[in-house]
């Protein structure tokens, strides 16, 4: 008996690196598969393959499981519907969606052009609306819930130099999870928020993962439990909540409001220089 037998799952992304292998560990717990991969290079520039969606599909069914392939763009609504089509005229329906597809175009703010910026919200932060709006619907009118989850990454939740494009998309991410997490309740959909850490062609190059041993350590196979879990009974209760994951490490990561100071006199009307006199409570 596998955790998600009988369940239809999407992976964005999937046809290399992180969806991949959440692709090879959804289907190993009986989930079947759409592997969705329009088959570019790291940066979204280049010919589409199809060899990447289709081959991971085959290694799906070569382990004794379902798969289908879908080469849409995630970045358009037409895109995110075809999604949608392949998975319906594959399996009839979708329970799990897991928005995963990415690029990088790495600049500081000043020397980034509007191309660069525009590309990276596209596929990222466009990507999720795209694909989630006519699954999420399709939940929704089958009345058997459902499980969404976006990846996000701690560039946008923690920052990071140089990706204040992508770091934008990925927060925005979280903000569109954590509103369609509020969404999604009365039809039992729920969504939940990854920011992976792993060794894959979108990172390879950062100093951080130069040496043999960290990119063991940071193998993307080491990502997607999580997400098994996340998509199963298992995590019913969770929903809207984010999760770091990576190198054997799982946190839950939160924003947090602080006890703050409250001004009472004056209608509550704080002057600069009594923010100033209180900023250690404001701050703790
Ligand atoms: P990857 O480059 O190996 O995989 C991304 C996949 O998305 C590729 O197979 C690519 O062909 C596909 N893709 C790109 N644009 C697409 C589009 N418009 N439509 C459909 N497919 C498209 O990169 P990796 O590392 O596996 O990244 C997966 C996700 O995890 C991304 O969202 C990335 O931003 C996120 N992430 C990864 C981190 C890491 O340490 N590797 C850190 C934080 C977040």
């Amino acid at each position: 008996m596998g955790l998600l037998d009988g369940k239809v799952a999407i992976v964005t992304g999937a046809g290399g690196g992180i969806g991949r292998e959440h692709a090879l560990a959804l289907a190993a717990e009986g989930a079947k598969l759409l592997i969705n991969d329009l088959g570019g290079t790291r940066d979204g520039s280049g010919v589409g393959s199809q060899r990447m969606a289709d081959h991971v599909a085959e290694e799906i069914r070569a382990a004794g499981g379902e798969a289908a392939a879908n080469y849409d763009s995630v970045a358009t609504i037409a895109g995110g519907q075809n999604i949608l089509k392949s998975a319906l005229a594959a399996f009839g329906k979708v329970d799990i969606l897991v928005n995963n597809a990415g690029i990088l175009r790495d600049k500081t703010l000043s020397k980034m052009e509007e191309e660069q910026w525009d590309i990276v919200n596209a596929v990222h932060l466009k990507g999720t609306f795209c694909v989630t709006q006519p699954i999420f619907n399709h939940m929704r009118e089958r009345g058997e819930g459902g499980v969404i989850i976006n990846t996000s990454s701690t560039s946008g939740l923690e920052g990071n130099f140089g990706q204040c494009n992508y770091g934008a998309a990925k927060a925005g991410i979280w903000g569109f999870s954590r509103c369609l997490a509020l969404e999604g309740k009365k039809s039992n959909i729920r969504v939940f928020v990854l920011a992976p850490v792993a060794h894959t062609r979108l990172t390879e190059d950062l100093p951080f993962f130069q040496t043999e041993e960290t990119k063991a350590r940071m193998d993307p196979k080491l990502v997607s439990p999580l997400v098994v879990f996340l998509a199963s009974e298992l995590a019913k209760d969770l929903t809207g909540r984010t999760f770091f994951v990576g190198g054997g490490t799982i946190a839950e990561m939160k924003m947090v409001r602080g006890e703050g100071a409250t001004k009472k006199e004056n209608g509550g009307l704080w002057t600069p220089r009594e923010i100033a006199q209180s900023i250690d409570k404001i701050l703790a």
